[in-house]
């Protein structure tokens, strides 16, 4: 009987490891390997996809890079955003920005606008000669703060959310949204040194009456 036992364990060491042995070490690597994709997932998740200064991310401005009230909009390029400053009030620029008959209180502040026309997407521009943004693709146009003048676009230029830092570069006051979830123009605090402008935060503009409308000058 005895040799019988031993001439078991003899052959189970010469087959090598046994069947539930096995099983144990495809589940520990299954096990491994999970854990190892669930922390790649959350290092991939905690690690901010855009970094600051490129699009999709945070663009932090000196205050000097600001247009004068009503003044052309400043260019940015690489954050693919207009920047404004308006004031209706104002007596300078009224030819670039002006109140329509449906604006009761006047439009004020600072704000940046996306730069991708609300229709189907092409990159429109400023055109100095006519005051007013300008799509080459299908002729949108757009006041200074990107309100709709004409269509096809079928509302007002996107917005993105600014914000007013002190000299430290601790935030001040940011842009409200209105009734219609859009980004206001903000006010600047006095004590304003920089501007964030998240491209990473974009609200819809809202789809408000054509301004050719008013005048009965719709193409
Ligand atoms: S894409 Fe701008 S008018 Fe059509």
């Amino acid at each position: 009987m005895a040799s019988v036992a031993a001439e078991a364990d003899a052959q189970q060491e010469g087959a090598g490891i046994s069947r539930r042995e096995f099983l144990y070490y495809i589940w520990g690597a299954s096990l491994a390997l999970f854990t190892a994709q669930m922390g790649g997932l959350l290092v991939w998740f905690l690690i901010p996809r855009f970094r600051e200064g490129e699009f999709g991310g945070r663009f932090i401005l000196p205050i000097d890079i600001l247009p004068e009230v009503n003044a052309p909009p400043e260019n940015f390029p690489e954050g693919r955003f207009w920047l404004v400053n308006l004031d209706t009030a104002a007596d300078q620029g009224q030819e670039r920005m002006y109140l329509a008959p449906d604006e009761e209180e006047p439009i004020r502040g600072v704000t940046a606008i996306y730069k991708v026309c609300t229709h189907l997407g092409c990159i429109y521009a400023w055109v100095s000669a006519n005051n007013r943004f300008e799509c080459p693709c299908h002729g949108s146009k757009y006041r200074l703060d990107g309100r709709r003048i004409e269509s096809p676009a079928p509302r007002t230029l996107d917005r993105f959310l600014l914000e007013a830092l002190d000299a430290n570069r601790a935030p001040l006051a940011q842009s409200e949204i209105s009734a219609v979830d859009f980004y206001q123009p903000l006010e600047l605090p006095a004590e304003t040194a920089f501007l964030s402008i998240d491209t990473g935060a974009r609200r819809q503009g809202p789809s408000q009456t054509l301004i050719c409308s008013f005048t009965g000058n719709c193409p």
